[in-house]
């Protein structure tokens, strides 16, 4: 697979300010999501939410990129496009979640491993075949009583680095996502301690395993408080904790970072993006690859009616319109005020 390829999906899916739509959600994890709306989880209803999201006008202006999950890279839009030809005909790159979940760590009590390497090659193989062409594969770190421990970030990395190593053989973009949990009750600077050492371990790994870094994208969290803590951080110093951190471990040849929210309120997530956005030119692209941060707005206004199709749109749109301009760093607590009056 050429290497340009590669580098020119990774750079795409960061250009422009546009970021990503994680839309990857598992059929456990969406149906916690519908439980929200009180509708049920069913193949047509997730095929229905997901309809509404990528049929959203305009999209494409903000949106590179959206993850989807393996039912829905296999379904269709209402007039019988799938989902993979209706998304790159707007200019919007189809990806994959290929990992099968986070699982306890043998061993090590509140740790976690992700799970999927297994047949992985023949599931990429197939993936590229149904229009993929970037993949993301989530690590859980969690913050604890004596956690994160070596063992478990150790294991991480190296699963990480593996899965990036076989999606770069089928030309396809890894996004790694080593995800620091924000649940915790710990301070900033412990989170930022957790996420250091998470990523030295991670870029230590993709080294080993020939890893080509121009042609992967890395999706941290941010270095945030606990979401238990009593002091909550201003986003001026989540900007320089976060920015910090990167420089302290992620390599200039990284074309992009785009982020997770991990339970950040939505207009949290582009107020807090659009502070690290505002610290001056950074080595790489830093954007955003949000899945509640972008989709909560709009599947409360859509509640699983088809009469609710545009007012869940138009809170996708917004948020997206958000999300970008915080890219930009142009983003203002206003623009959510103009929303709300108009
Ligand atoms: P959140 O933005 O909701 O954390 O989801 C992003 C994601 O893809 C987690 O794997």
């Amino acid at each position: 697979m050429a290497a340009n390829e590669l580098h020119e999906t990774a750079r795409a899916l960061v250009a422009d300010d546009r970021g990503i739509l994680a839309a990857d959600e598992s059929s456990g994890t969406i149906e916690k999501r519908f439980d929200s709306i009180k509708l049920e989880s069913t193949e047509e209803s997730r095929r229905a939410y997901r309809d509404m999201l990528f049929t959203t006008p305009g999209l494409e202006e903000h949106v590179s990129g959206v993850i989807l999950y393996d039912e829905t890279l296999r379904q269709s839009a209402s007039d019988g496009t799938t989902f993979a030809k209706l998304l790159s005909g707007k200019g919007i790159i189809p990806g994959i979640k290929v990992d099968t979940g986070a699982k306890d760590l043998a061993g090590a009590p509140g740790e976690k491993v992700t799970e999927g390497l297994d047949g992985l090659r023949d599931r990429l193989e197939e993936y590229r075949g149904l229009g993929a062409r970037f993949a993301k594969w989530r690590a859980v770190i969690t913050i604890g009583d004596g956690i994160p421990t070596a063992y478990c970030i150790q294991v991480n990395a190296h699963a990480l680095a593996r899965y990036a190593a076989l999606c770069q053989e089928q030309g396809i973009v890894p996004i790694v996502e080593p995800e620091v949990l924000m649940d915790a009750d710990n301070d900033i600077e412990t989170c930022y301690r957790a996420t250091r050492r998470t990523l030295h371990k991670v870029f230590d790994e993709l080294y080993h395993q020939r890893v080509d870094l121009e042609g992967i994208l890395l999706k941290p969290n941010m270095v945030i408080s606990g979401k238990g803590c009593s002091t909550q951080a201003s986003a001026d110093e989540v900007a320089d904790w976060t920015l910090k951190c990167f420089q302290e471990t992620v390599p200039a040849t990284v074309p992009g970072i785009v982020f997770l929210s991990g339970g950040q309120s939505d207009e949290q997530a582009s107020a807090n993006l659009n502070a690290i956005n505002s610290r001056g030119p950074q080595p790489w692209v830093l954007s955003f690859s949000y899945g509640r941060a972008l989709q909560a707005p709009a599947l409360a206004a859509w509640g699983g009616s088809a009469e609710n199709v545009e007012a869940g749109q138009s809170f996708l749109s917004l948020r997206a319109r958000c999300n970008s301009a915080a890219v930009a760093g142009r983003y203002s607590a206003e623009m959510e005020e103009l929303a709300r009056s108009s």
